[in-house]
């Protein structure tokens, strides 16, 4: 398998989101939220897009305190962190504003839990108005909704979407070496019993290749794989 992004529709939707952020008009707020369950590929898409554009890549923990991850920012830009919170945080503005960087903030549901974090995050954007994206899991845009100040900002929302026949087949092409394909059968097979969560279509095409290389084919289709489960004990 390569290791490639393939550009299924969520990635080309986050890239639009980004754009759009970048060019948005005067008066228009910069903060873009993107949503979806477990595996949907939401890290995969925003690393590939942070490592294009000079982003600045941060993801929250479940420990994290308003300091612990302003330490992270600052470590991330480079620099050894800084004792006051206050200091960190006059460095990420500088360091945002001055080169453009949009900040990108993964598991932003554990901000939810702590509100000074979340409107520190506010102040990073207000101080700025350079892009601050924050990625979470589906309920981040329910609880999100709660925080007026927060939520009144949000101009961009990306919700990731299970990958379709079409995502599946895209990745099956960027992803097999060799040459190898499957046919449109084993593929709409692989979507329907991985729920079309891209980690598990991940795991179910490694398999289809290895079956590939193991028995010579060029074309691997629904007859060949069988009944055998892609995933786990059964699908
Ligand atoms: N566009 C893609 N191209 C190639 N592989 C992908 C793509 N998107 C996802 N994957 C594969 O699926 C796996 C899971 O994706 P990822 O970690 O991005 O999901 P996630 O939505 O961030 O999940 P979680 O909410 O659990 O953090 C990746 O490790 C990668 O192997
Ligand atoms: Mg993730």
């Amino acid at each position: 398998m390569k290791p490639v992004v393939a550009p299924v529709k969520n990635v080309l939707a986050t890239q639009i989101a980004f754009e759009t952020l970048h060019q948005r008009s005067y008066g228009v707020p910069g903060i873009g939220l993107i949503h979806g369950e477990t595996g949907f590929g939401k890290t995969t898409a925003i690393t590939h897009l942070y490592n294009q554009v000079n982003g600045i890549y941060v993801s929250a923990r479940a420990h994290d305190s308003t300091s612990s991850l302003m330490a992270r920012i600052v470590e991330e830009l480079g620099a050894q962190p800084m004792h006051r919170i206050s200091k960190s945080v006059d460095y990420i503005i500088e360091q945002m504003s001055m080169h453009e960087r949009t900040l990108f903030i993964d598991e932003s549901d554990y901000l939810m839990n702590d509100i000074r974090m979340l409107e520190t995050v506010r102040d990073l954007y207000d101080g700025t108005e350079v892009p601050v994206i924050l990625i979470g899991m589906d309920q981040i845009a329910r609880r999100i909704s709660s925080r007026k100040q927060f939520y009144n900002r949000i101009s961009e929302w990306v919700e990731f979407k299970p990958a379709d026949l079409d995502d599946v087949m895209t990745m099956a092409h960027h992803l097999f070496e060799h040459g190898i394909e499957a046919d449109e059968a084993l593929l709409e097979h692989l979507r329907v019993s991985s729920s079309g969560e891209l980690r598990r279509i991940t795991i179910g095409l490694n398999k289809i290749e290895s079956l590939a290389i193991a028995n010579d084919l060029d074309m691997v289709t629904l007859a060949n794989w069988g009944k055998q489960p892609f995933h786990g004990l059964r699908d």
